[in-house]
């Protein structure tokens, strides 16, 4: 998709029926200086400091995309993306979830460390909650970050029709100036000319390049604009809730300081042109006063290859940066950024080899894990308190999200050490045709997890395992 094929409408009149969100005006007075940009937050329903207590409704929505038409969604509490939930480290958040939609569905938290039993999974974890019916989950907030909610049912169709949205758990103890803070929930949904949801292919080349939607949306909208005052260092927080789509991210050859990314701050920032978004990975990036007022930025999506076989992407406007006179004082120097991270230790840990395989026939196509489709799987054990290496081999020629539910792993160099700056990532991207390693510890939550590829469309064809953490 160019330039000139973006649609420019932007959704603001829809997204302002919106529910309210009373916690953007009064409420909202910390340092922290975080915009909307075009999100709704979710009311917390507790007088209660410590518990965040949400309603959250999946329902039919209709939703303008392409300009003068509409679109048959189905979105969390009617808005694209759902609400905004916002929560401190520690905090309990309780949702209460009702499905307003005539399928089945659950809500799946990505990346968050909570208990087996409410992990969302179909099936595995809980029943799959009916048309009418409710389902209340309810898990205290161990890590801070960036973190985001999705269906675990029928996966790729639902994601795929809107039903996404974050989770920004605040660290209090973080300092407080490092920057005027905008969430970016990355998407992209597939419509036609006159605005009807475009199902997914199976057909096998489609199957494999993964549903890339032919609008991209940055929370909910087409190339939106997002003004930040000069003199202000800006705090972007990313996720990136599309189905298949990777973001390789560029702002005009100006390096990003990287201070986090699944799960919370890295041990130490670093600077990065490009930072990389394979589906369901988040990026915590700061970027320097971007000049002054009257002046513009341009935030891209740069064309990226995943594999040979597959075509380059685009390039795609994401978000203009427009530079507007100051309000607030120019930004304080930004302070030491440090993390305590424990290298996970690996001596002595059983290693586990997990195979992505693909099986490639004419009229269709098979994923697997080690040559098995996940339907077919026998699960994976490890012990509650134990450490593993699973060593991830990519079989194929294009490159896989491997994500693991419920636990974060680090990601190890060559010689099995984690590698620096040390994080704590839940999805990783394994390129074509290679293995990585990662250093796992399972903590006392035994159940059982899965595992995927978060391209939905290989997830479906198979691409998922099971892991079983036992006491
Ligand atoms: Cu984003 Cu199985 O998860
Ligand atoms: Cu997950
Ligand atoms: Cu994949």
């Amino acid at each position: 998709m160019t330039d000139s094929h973006v649609p420019r409408f932007a959704l603001f009149s829809l997204l302002a029926l919106g529910c309210a969100s009373p916690a953007l005006s009064g409420a909202d007075t910390d340092a922290r200086s975080r915009r909307d940009f075009g999100l709704t937050e979710a009311r917390d329903l507790d007088a209660s400091p410590d518990v965040v207590s949400i309603a959250l409704r999946a329902t039919p929505s209709a939703l303008e995309i392409v300009p003068g038409k509409t679109t048959p969604l189905a979105t969390y509490a009617g808005t694209l993306p759902g609400p905004l939930i916002v929560a401190k480290r520690g905090d309990r958040l309780d949702v209460h979830f009702e499905n307003g939609l005539a399928e089945p569905t659950t809500i799946h938290f990505h990346g968050i460390r909570l208990p087996n039993a409410m992990d969302g999974v179909p099936d595995m974890t809980q029943s799959a909650v009916q048309p009418g019916a409710t389902f209340d989950y309810s898990f205290t907030l161990p890590d801070a970050g960036l973190y985001w909610y999705h269906p675990h049912y029928d996966t790729l169709a639902e994601l795929g029709s809107g039903l996404y949205g974050a989770i920004l758990v605040e660290d209090p103890e973080e300092p407080s100036d490092l920057g005027d803070e905008s969430v970016l929930v990355l998407s992209d949904v597939s419509v036609d000319a006159q605005g009807a949801l475009l199902p997914p292919s199976s057909d096998p080349a489609a199957v494999i390049a993964g549903s890339d939607g032919n609008v991209v949306l940055v929370n909910g909208r087409v190339h939106p604009t997002l003004d930040v005052q000069s003199g202000r260092r800006q705090r972007l927080r990313i996720v990136n809730a599309a189905r298949a789509r990777y973001f390789s991210l560029g702002l005009a050859g100006r390096s990003f300081l990287q201070i986090g990314s699944d799960g919370g701050r890295l041990e130490r920032p670093v600077s990065v042109e490009n930072p990389v978004l394979a589906p369901a990975e988040r990026v915590d990036l700061l970027l320097d006063p971007l000049g002054d007022a009257g002046t513009s930025l341009e935030l891209v999506a740069l064309p990226i290859a995943r594999g040979l076989s597959l075509p380059l992407s685009a390039q795609v406007p994401l978000v203009t940066l427009r530079v507007v006179p100051a309000e607030s004082a120019p930004s304080a120097p930004l302070p030491t950024l440090s993390r305590t991270i424990t290298p996970i230790d690996t001596s002595g840990a059983e290693q586990v080899t997990i195979a992505l395989t693909v099986d490639e026939g004419a009229a269709s196509v098979s994923m697997g894990i080690n040559g098995v489709p996940g339907s077919a799987a026998q699960p994976i054990h490890a012990l509650v308190g134990s450490t593993q290496v699973l060593v991830v081999q990519n079989m194929t020629p294009y490159a896989h999200p491997f994500h693991l539910h419920g636990f974060f792993f680090q990601p190890l160099d060559a010689s099995g050490a984690p590698q620096a700056p040390l994080e704590q990532k839940d999805t990783i991207n394994v390129p074509p045709v290679t293995e990585i390693k990662l250093g796992v510890h399972y903590d006392d939550r035994p159940g059982m997890w899965m595992f995927h590829c978060h391209i939905l469309d290989h997830a479906e064809a198979g691409m998922m395992g099971m892991l079983h953490v036992m006491n």
